[in-house]
């Protein structure tokens, strides 16, 4: 994508400004989301128009403003070219993702992580999603395991609403069950000693959920995966420091079971996963 963004924008631009552009940018359902970087923002409309242009299936094309932030992980975006509308429908895997991006989480580049932990889940497994967002975990693992419950949180209203529609638009209404609130407070309140399997997707914060993540697993047993953003210095490793940060808080015995990179987000920034068998 990003040759062809090139590839387009030959004529409009210099080799030096061609240079500049960031290598990527993310289709979801049929809005373009880009960053630019500051020496090429006055060219902004032109990168938009011409990437509208290439890219049929985009309809519009936004700028980031911001980085993902705060308690909802939300970015600033700006209109820059097609139809000025944030909502889209968005296909993975075979489901349908119905999202605002201005007041909801979403990414496509969690999508292959998001199929490796769906592939684990066996029948009859209970699971707590703590961080859900619109519900592309819960909706993908409902949608290849027959016999699934999953227990779908998110704090963040928006992003509960849109969950809710999209059990609905993907026909999993008695597999996933979406809660509005608090991961910790929910689990405390009413998911103590429930769960076969948690997953954990919110990097930046779950070392300190993960006290209730465990709390959550029936008898004391099951899988949590673990994401984690791990800063790391040269020649230092990322999934070792992820396993020596859950080491100063787990008062609990847990084996790894698989160790990743899913992808780098800023310079010796990694966000990383880990299966952690506990027991
Ligand atoms: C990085 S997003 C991941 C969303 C989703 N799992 C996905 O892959 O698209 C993290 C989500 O956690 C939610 N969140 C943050 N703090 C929370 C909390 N304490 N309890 C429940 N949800 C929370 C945010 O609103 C956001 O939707």
């Amino acid at each position: 994508m990003s040759r062809l963004l090139k590839e387009v924008l030959k004529d409009k631009l210099t080799p030096s400004e061609l240079n500049k552009l960031y290598a990527g940018f993310d289709i979801i359902g049929d809005i373009a989301v880009l960053k630019i970087p500051e020496p090429l923002i006055v060219k902004k409309h032109i990168i938009a128009e011409a990437l509208l242009k290439a890219v049929k299936s985009v309809h519009t094309v936004l700028l980031q403003t911001t980085p993902v932030e705060g308690e909802y992980r939300l970015r600033g975006l700006e209109v820059l070219a097609g139809e000025p509308k944030f909502e889209t429908v968005h296909k993975e895997h075979g489901c349908l993702y119905k999202l605002d991006l201005r007041t909801t989480y979403f990414t496509p580049r969690l999508s292959a992580e998001r199929l490796r932990v769906a592939n684990q889940v066996r029948e009859g497994e209970v699971i707590i999603n703590m961080f859900a967002g619109v519900g592309p975990y819960s909706i993908l693992i409902a949608k290849k395991v027959r016999d699934v419950k999953v227990y779908s949180i998110d704090n963040n209203p928006e992003a509960y609403r849109y969950m809710q529609e999209n059990i609905k638009l993907n026909k999993v209404e008695i597999k996933v069950i979406p809660i509005l609130g608090d991961a910790a407070k929910v689990i405390r309140n009413t998911l103590q000693q429930t769960a076969n399997r948690v997953i954990m997707p919110l990097p930046e914060k779950a070392l300190h959920y993960l006290p209730d993540a465990y709390s959550a697993l029936k008898e004391g047993r099951g899988i949590i995966h673990y994401y984690e953003h791990v800063f790391y210095g040269v020649g230092e490793d990322p999934l070792e420091k992820a396993v020596e940060n859950i080491k100063t808080k787990a008062d609990f015995r847990f084996r790894v079971n698989y160790a990743g990179v899913v992808r780098d987000v800023g310079p010796r920034l990694a966000q990383v996963v880990l299966d952690l068998t506990v027991s």
